[in-house]
Formats: structure tokens, C-alpha cells, sequence
């Protein structure tokens, strides 16, 4: 159990700042049903993610474009549901907070009325920060995220690392501190190299949440289904993999079919 469960009953904004200043590290990870929030709330992770990578982990898309506001909320409020003391940041979705400062704050309205979550996350830098600026003078806290931004894919067209250039390293830094000055409470750091995103822990006072970012930043997060092997097609070297489920889920049910073909299943105890 980590510490900061029995420090503060339910985390928050304020308790992510108060690790980084105390040097404990931040544990997040994505949730999108009910069932996988419990557990994971029950083993004391900080932050749940309600990532827009459900459009890939749960629905199948090949980007995270796909996914709805509606679709969204959905998995938010399944989350919210099973928690006791993780905080839960929702991803506003691709189209849904982009050039209209109005529409990007109506969503993360919708967000958290009909969700319960507690935070909205915003992928990009200065070309969104007039929509940042809205939603936060309504009260709701913004966590960015830089770096390889998913919904950017068909500008990138590819997943590689970002900001390996001068250039691009630069513009991070600059945005990083944008973010921070307009008010976000924490960002997310996504496949830089590991010097850039400590340079950019060290020179924010926010916590930074790096993914495929190294470890010299303020928390971790990955994607849960892939760090307890659910998904067996994807290994990029930032993801340490705590579990084989893939292997272990085939295992269970082809032994449930075997079971039932032999007429094993139900035996006499199982059965009324
Ligand atoms: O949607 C998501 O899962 C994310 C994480 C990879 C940070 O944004």
C-alpha cells in the first residue's frame, strides 16, 4: 500500500503536488469499466486515468480518434462508481475541445456533471490553451499532455518518439510552461527521451507524469491492459509487462469449453 494512502483519505489535486514536493512518486494507471477500477482502487493506485485509449483497449479502433464525448462519459461514470480514494482525470476526446474555446468547455461540463470525474486531460500546447483557460475559469482542473499526443497521429503518422529534434524539444519546453502558467495541475509527458522530460519535471513546479518518458520524472503511468498482458501484440520498450492475462485468459477458457464438451462441467456440487 503506498504511503500516500494512509496520508490522505481521498487523493486530489493538491495531494499530487504535495508528493512532488515530498519526492514520492505519482502511480496512475487507465481504467475504463467498473470492475478493473475496483481492483485497481483497492490496490492503492493514486490517479485512474479514464484515457481516450479506450477507443483502442475496449472498442478496437486502430487510433483514438473514433471514440465519442457520449462514449466517453460512459466509461467515466463506470469508473466513478468503483472508486473510494483514486483520483479520476477523463480525457476530453479528439473533437471535442479543438479551435472552439466554448464547445471545449461545454464538454468538460458534460464531462464532469454526467461522469462524476474529478479532472479533464487535453492533449497539445499553445494551439489549445485558449480552451485550457475556459475550462478552468469554470472551476475544473486540466491536466496537459505533451509529447506524443495520439489524437495528432495523421500529423505525426507515426508512433515514434517525439521531440528527439532541437526544435521540437524546444517548443515542448515552451508549451510545458505555457501549461503550468495558464493553470493546469499536472501534465503528462508521452514517448520523449528521458533528458527532456527530467529537464521538464525539474523546471515545473507541477507534477509530471511521464509514459515511455523515463524515470526521472514526478509518477508513471501505462495503460493497464498492457502492463497486465491483456493486449499481447504490443511491445514497445517503455511498457514493463506485471502479468501474461493473454495466455493466461486463453488457458482458462479453452479449459472451460474442454470442460463443458466433456460434460465435466457442472459436476454434482455445482449444480441444484
Ligand atoms: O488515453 C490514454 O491512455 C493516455 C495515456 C497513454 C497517457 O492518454
Amino acid at each position: 500500500m503506498s504511503t500516500a494512502k494512509k496520508e490522505f483519505k481521498k487523493v486530489t489535486t493538491n495531494s499530487l503536488l504535495k508528493m512532488k514536493q515530498s519526492g514520492e512518486k505519482i502511480s496512475m494507471l487507465t481504467a475504463y469499466d467498473y470492475t478493473m477500477a475496483k481492483i485497481l482502487d483497492h490496490a492503492g493506485v493514486d490517479v485512474l486515468l479514464v484515457g481516450d485509449s479506450a477507443s483502442n483497449v475496449m472498442a478496437g479502433h486502430e487510433t483514438t480518434l473514433p471514440i465519442t464525448l457520449d462514449q466517453m462519459i460512459y466509461h467515466a461514470a463506470s469508473v466513478v462508481r468503483a472508486i473510494d480514494r483514486a483520483l479520476i482525470i477523463v480525457d476530453l476526446p479528439f473533437g471535442s475541445y479543438q479551435g472552439n474555446s466554448k464547445e471545449a468547455l461545454s464538454s468538460a461540463v458534460r464531462i464532469m456533471k454526467e461522469s462524476g470525474g474529478h479532472a479533464v486531460k487535453l492533449e497539445g500546447g499553445s494551439e489549445i490553451i485558449e480552451s485550457v483557460q475556459r475550462i478552468l475559469t469554470a472551476g475544473i482542473p486540466v491536466m496537459g499532455h505533451l509529447g506524443l499526443t495520439p489524437q495528432s497521429i495523421y500529423k505525426f503518422g507515426t508512433y515514434t518518439v517525439r521531440a528527439k529534434e532541437e526544435a521540437e524539444a524546444d517548443k515542448l519546453i515552451e508549451d510545458a510552461k505555457l501549461l503550468e502558467a495558464t493553470g493546469c495541475f499536472a501534465l503528462v509527458l508521452e514517448k520523449i527521451p528521458a533528458h527532456l522530460a527530467k529537464r521538464v519535471a525539474e523546471e515545473l513546479n507541477i507534477p509530471v507524469i511521464g509514459i515511455g518518458a523515463g524515470g526521472e520524472v514526478d509518477g508513471q503511468v501505462l495503460v493497464t491492459h498492457d502492463m497486465v498482458g491483456m493486449t499481447h501484440e504490443f511491445h514497445p520498450r517503455f511498457l514493463r509487462r506485471y502479468l501474461n492475462l493473454y495466455e493466461d485468459m486463453v488457458g482458462a477458457f479453452q479449459s472451460y469449453v474442454r470442460d463443458v464438451k466433456s460434460n465435466d462441467f457442472p459436476n454434482e456440487k455445482e449444480q441444484y
